[in-house]
Parts: structure tokens; sequence; C-alpha cells
């Protein structure tokens, strides 16, 4: 019934029952296959996970297990446009250096990064949003109407309950349903490989990924190690459903583990722990408003994280794809370090011509930097129709993951 070619399976519907047929048709043998590789991933990490309580285990330990299954494709998705919006106050690093015992030498040699930007006055993260995901369907000349799902990525959503209903409204997406969907840095991979499974699964045509984050609001700004590295942002990109044989979504990776859990965080902060730590033990009701932490991070330990777990992710990817580093036209990384990202290019063997990065003048924008550093791209002609684009996003949580795509 099914004969694998090239790391494809092609179906022959012939010798299948009506219903089991119609299910291939609409893409379920893909989500299937989906569901299935999840939950063997979840037994993969659980054993990694359970297996070691030690503080010392390996972070990311889970990742490059021989897991490989048959890739079937019953409808294929493509990225059709592109949009990105920022707030207007720019922030350099000698601005930075007048409130904190930094210097813009320090920033650029150990980051990369030059200024960023931060929302000031009416603006706000959903407004950003907004902008972008107005100018992807630009982009893709696809109607506010037509799209099925709007995909909101996001930490820091303006509402706890999210606000990927409220801009999806916004853009006029009145067919549309949506969600906010929180994987930190690695958010819109996340939403990204979501949309591609809707589209693959025959639930949807048009979906909306827009990346949206201001960690400006959870920053500590009088801790140098912290405040230097983020910026505020918006990108958004248009999946939509294609043909099979045009499918432009050629592999993917994605990871989770906990256990790094304790090296990047912004915990909430009032709840009944602190209560009863505050009154000696005795309950206080009832418990104080709560709010959030300032964002911890063990910087040396994310960044050791990072260049061991992208270059595995990416191999795993392309593994997926059919491909070699070589046959990729761009390295597109979460935009955090430019260290990192040159380390993960030299461990690929991939020149640093072909690396995409903007992070010099936006800084760690979170889930927006992905689809930020695209848009410009594409809008610059640096990328162009039919390119080949290897991405990767990895943060808190710790989660991490890749995909292989083809621009348009
Ligand atoms: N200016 C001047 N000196 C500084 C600054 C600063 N802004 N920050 C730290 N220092 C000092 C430290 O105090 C330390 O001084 P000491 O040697 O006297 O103790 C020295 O510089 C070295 O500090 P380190 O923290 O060891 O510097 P490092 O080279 O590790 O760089 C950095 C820090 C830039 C944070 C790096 O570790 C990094 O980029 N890590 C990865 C972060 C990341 O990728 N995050 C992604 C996910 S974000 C998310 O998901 C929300």
């Amino acid at each position: 019934m099914a004969n694998a070619t090239a790391g494809t399976v092609s179906l022959n519907l012939s010798g299948m029952h009506t219903g089991a047929r119609d299910m291939v048709r609409l893409g379920m043998v893909r989500s299937r296959v989906c569901c299935y590789r999840a939950r063997r991933r979840g037994l993969v990490m659980c054993a990694a996970l359970s297996g070691s309580s030690n503080e010392d285990a390996v972070l990311g330990d889970v990742v490059s297990k021989p897991r490989r299954f048959p890739r079937v494709v019953g409808m294929g998705s493509k990225l059709i446009g592109c949009g990105s919006a920022v707030p207007k106050l720019e922030i350099t690093n000698d601005d930075l250096s007048k409130i904190v015992d930094t210097s813009d030498e320090w920033i650029s040699v150990r980051t990369g990064i030059r200024k960023r930007r931060v929302l000031t006055g009416e603006e706000s993260v959903q407004g950003l949003a907004i902008d972008a995901g107005k100018k992807a369907l630009e982009m893709a000349q696809v109607e506010p109407e037509e799209v099925d799902i709007v995909v909101l990525c996001t930490s820091t959503p303006n509402d706890l309950f999210g606000s990927g209903s409220q801009v999806s409204t916004a853009i006029g997406c009145k067919n549309a349903w949506a969600f906010d969907a929180t994987a930190a840095c690695s958010g819109f991979l996340v939403g990204l490989i979501t949309a591609t499974g809707f589209i693959k699964g025959g639930c949807a045509q048009n979906v909306l990924v827009i990346g949206a984050d201001c960690l400006s609001r959870y920053v500590d700004w009088t801790d140098r190690g912290t405040c230097i590295l983020f910026g505020d942002a918006a990108g958004a990109v248009l999946v939509q459903a294609t043909a099979a044989e045009d499918d432009g979504f050629l592999g993917f990776d994605i990871h989770s583990d906990g256990q790094g859990y304790r090296h990047l965080n912004a915990k909430t902060c009032g709840g009944v722990e602190e209560v009863l730590s505050s009154t000696n033990g005795s309950l206080n009701f009832p418990p104080k408003k709560p709010a959030f932490s300032f964002i911890q991070m063990n910087g040396k330990e994310v960044f050791r994280f990072a260049v061991r777990c992208v270059p595995q992710s990416i191999e795993a990817s392309l593994e997926e794809a059919g491909l070699t580093s070589s046959d990729i036209n761009w390295l597109l990384l979460h935009q955090a370090n430019w260290r990192i990202i040159e380390a993960v290019a030299t461990r690929l063997h991939i020149p640093s011509e072909k690396i995409i990065s903007n992070l010099a003048n936006y800084g760690n924008t979170s889930a927006a930097s992905i689809p930020l550093a695209l848009d410009e791209a594409v809008r610059c002609g640096q990328v162009k129709g039919g390119d080949i684009i290897a991405a990767s996003g990895f943060g808190a949580g710790l989660t991490w993951g890749s995909a292989i795509m083809r621009w348009q």
C-alpha cells in the first residue's frame, strides 16, 4: 500500500475501505503520524528525564535519538507572506550605559547587539502583532476573511488569558478561531509547526502565525546581565495549504526539557508559597495580588545548551527533509547572540554569507525574532522565491526546535 521513495511515502488508496481513503485524502494519515511521533517523543523524553534527578545532568540530552518515521504527506503547506512591526523608541548600547554599568564595546563584542526597540506610550505588543499580521496578509494577497486560524505566539500577552482572539478580530479574521501559544523564544517555531499540522491534517487552508513579545516589560533594568539583551517586536507569516507535490515545509524537529527551567524563567510571585513563608507557615487568606518576577537567566548555561542542541536539531530536520546543510540557502536562527549564531553555523559548515541576522538592530525579540528577520530579508530581496531556509528557535522551558522550509 505504501511505497517509500526519497524519504516520502506515496499511498495507493485502492486497497482501502472508503472511510480510510477519505481520511488519507483529508491528510489525516499525516496527522496520525504526527500524533504517534509526538507520543514516541514524549516517551523518550520522559525516560531521559525520569532517569535523572541530578542537577548536573546535561540539558537537552533527549535529542538525536534515532526516532525517524517515514514522512507521509497528505497535503502540502507553504509560506506565502510575511510582515513585521517594531516600536518607535530605539535604545542604543550607549543609552544603556547611562543606566547600568556596561559599555557599547562589552555588549557588542559579547552579543552582537547594538540597539533594540522598546514599547512606550500607547504602543502594545497586541498592536505590533496586529500590524505584522496585516502586512503578512497583504503580501500573501489573502483576505482576512479567508484566514481559518490565527496563532499568536507570545509569552507576554496583554491579558493573562491570551490576546490571540483580540488580535484576530482587529485584523478582520472574522471566520478564524484564534489562540495563544507560549514557548518563549521557541514560540514562533511551535506556532509554525502547529499551523502546518492543522493544514496537513486537512483542518485549515490559511493559518496566520504571529510571533510577538515585549520582554522589556519583564526585564530588571538594573540588571546588566539581562537588560542589555532584549527588545520588543512582532513578526508574522501566512501559511497556506498546497498540493502535496508543492509542499514547502520539508522537515521539523522540536523538543522541551523542563529540567532546564531553572536556568531561564520569569516565575509568578505573591502566590500561596510566598504568603506561607512570609507568615511563618500560618495561612493568610486571601493571597496577595499575583505578579511575575523579572527574567532570571543563567546566561552561560543557556549559551552552552543552545550551541549544543540547535545544530543537532537542524541536522535532524535536514535528515527528515532528505537534505544536507549544503542544500540550504539560508540559516535563520533565533536572534539571541551573534556568538551562538556563528558557533551553530560553524558546526553545520554553513558559510557566514548564508546567515540571516538583524540582531544588531533589534536584540533578542523572543517569539518575534525569526519572522522579523525573515520579513526584513524577504523585503530587501535577500531571500527569494524557492530559497530553502533552515530556521531554529531556542529558549525558556527549556524549549528548542527547527524547521526546513521553502520560501514561496
Ligand atoms: N556589561 C559589562 N559587564 C558585564 C555585563 C554587561 N552588560 N554583563 C555581565 N558582565 C560581566 C559579569 O559581571 C562578569 O564579570 P566578572 O568576570 O567580573 O564576574 C563578566 O562580565 C562575564 O559575565 P558572563 O555572564 O560570564 O558573560 P558571558 O560571556 O556568558 O555573556 C551573555 C553573557 C551575553 C548573557 C551570554 O551568556 C548569552 O548570550 N547567553 C545566552 C542567552 C540566550 O541565548 N538566551 C536565549 C533565550 S532568551 C528567552 O528564551 C526568553
